[in-house]
């Protein structure tokens, strides 16, 4: 077992994650840039195969939720009308010895630097998280734009032209994907505070009658998101109440993670009543796209929101800290020299890749290819070819592919593979023309 807490386990994680191309600094070439990721060719997979989950339990599998995919950049004016260009911001403080920057609010005391332990501090300052560029030719205020700070201000802006095109009725939700960007004053610990990262929002629109009822329906099935489709323990997760609720809110509460330094928020429910559908009512002055119709009241009203947010990034974070293992015994069976071996045990419909392709002999790569293509219509597959088979099986096990395939001489004459199980190591013939129902069976 893997002792995650450990002081130096974020740097071993940070490092695998670079050698194995999960990972890494975005722009690394150029000495990096604080707090910008890039997600190699086994991280990609798995951010994407996560997202998947996200996307089918959240809207695929109901009839009440609609998806939609919104542009990064929208009229500047939605940032004013949501509050981010007046509010969203930061207390910042600088150590004026050894001139580092500190969030105020993340301090232990704001009258002590926390790097250099120096007392010389400038007064707390407003930061703005919002990034900003422009559109046009013209480099002026008229054409300054806002890169969108969280998923779900376009879900409102875009509420009624979503409603009236799928003929829904309250209560019903909007979800979608996609990237957000914040100027964070301290990028910290690896992806968990980055300044470009992934949210998947859904905003649900209901009666306000109704909508505590629906924050308790959201607040069991997010929970049962993590611990059921992404297979996180229950003893690693915890609810954080908001103890200061903004004016128009119910209710908040966060799905916290342990991380290896400390709890951590993976997801806000928050219950936002009928702010940011009246900002945009006024601020558009198209009040009619903002309200739904009452046909036993005869009236028109702006519907209350009860909103789920979780950042995509942050749950990748989780899964490599939760499925993180090491274990030394087992390696020998093997018959490997290295006394340790590390592992991902991702479950299956999140590993970046389900099955690698091993083919013993360089000889065999055309039939390898062969089995690859047949394991192609269903998984996500890999092909590894160079070194013994040992350290082909430990690459895989660092990347978390839960089975590896191997194709020998004695294939040739029985059309069978040996199928290797990344946790239990075992291995079994199977026929090459049962793999695909082989594996199947086993999700
Ligand atoms: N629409 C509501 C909203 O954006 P939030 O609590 O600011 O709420 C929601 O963000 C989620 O987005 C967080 O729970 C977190 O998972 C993720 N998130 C926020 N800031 C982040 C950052 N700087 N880096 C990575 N993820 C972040």
């Amino acid at each position: 077992m893997a002792d995650t807490f450990s002081p130096d386990f974020m740097n071993k994680l940070v490092a695998l994650c670079k050698r194995r191309g999960i990972i890494f600094q975005s722009s690394e070439m150029y000495g990096g840039i604080n707090g910008f990721w890039d997600y190699g060719p086994n991280g990609a997979p798995l951010r994407r195969a996560i997202e998947k989950t996200w996307w089918k339990y959240m809207v695929e599998d109901r009839d009440n939720v609609e998806g939609l995919d919104s542009t990064i950049i929208c009229h500047p004016k939605i940032w004013k009308a949501s509050g981010h260009l007046d509010q969203f911001s930061d207390l910042m403080t600088d150590c004026n010895e050894c001139k580092k920057r500190f969030r105020t609010d993340l301090m232990e005391d704001p009258h002590v630097c926390p790097n250099c332990g120096s007392k010389n501090l400038t007064e707390p300052r407003e930061f703005n998280l919002m990034l900003k560029t422009y559109v046009g030719p013209v480099f002026d205020e008229e054409h300054t734009a806002y890169l969108r700070a969280e998923t779900c201000q376009p879900i409102f802006v875009d509420f009624n032209t979503v409603r009236v095109a799928t003929r829904e009725k309250i209560p019903f939700g909007i979800a979608q994907t996609g990237k957000a960007f914040r100027n964070e004053i301290n990028p910290r610990f690896f992806t968990f505070r980055s300044r470009e990262f992934m949210q998947m929002e859904m905003e649900f629109f209901c009666h306000d009658e109704e909508s505590m009822d629906w924050f308790e329906y959201w607040r069991k099935e997010r929970w049962n998101y993590y611990t059921k489709i992404l297979g996180i323990p229950e003893d690693k997760l915890r609810w954080k109440w908001h103890e200061k609720l903004a004016h128009y809110a119910k209710a908040a509460v966060d799905i916290e993670y342990l991380f290896p330094f400390g709890w951590g928020e993976i997801e806000g429910i928050h219950h936002r009543g009928t702010w940011d559908l009246s900002r945009h009512a006024e601020f558009s002055h198209q009040e009619q796209d903002c309200k739904v119709y009452d046909q036993e009241k005869k009236e028109s009203f702006i519907p209350t929101v009860v909103e789920t947010s979780c950042g995509l990034d942050r749950i990748c974070l989780m899964a490599l800290c939760n499925y993180y293992d090491e274990d030394t015994a087992e390696t020998k069976k093997e018959g490997m020299n290295e006394d340790d071996r590390v592992v991902f045990r991702f479950p299956f419909n999140i590993a970046p890749l389900q099955i690698a392709v091993l083919p013993l002999s360089k000889k065999l790569n055309d039939d390898a290819h062969e089995v690859q293509k047949v394991l192609k219509k269903f998984f996500r597959t890999n092909y590894d070819v160079t070194g013994s088979i040992g350290k082909r099986y430990r690459r895989q096990d660092e990347i978390g592919t839960p089975y590896c395939v191997t194709v020998d001489f004695d294939t040739l004459e029985d059309h069978a593979v040996t199928g290797r199980n990344r946790d239990t190591m075992k291995q079994v013939r199977i026929p090459i023309a049962e793999l695909n129902h082989h594996f199947l069976e086993k999700i």
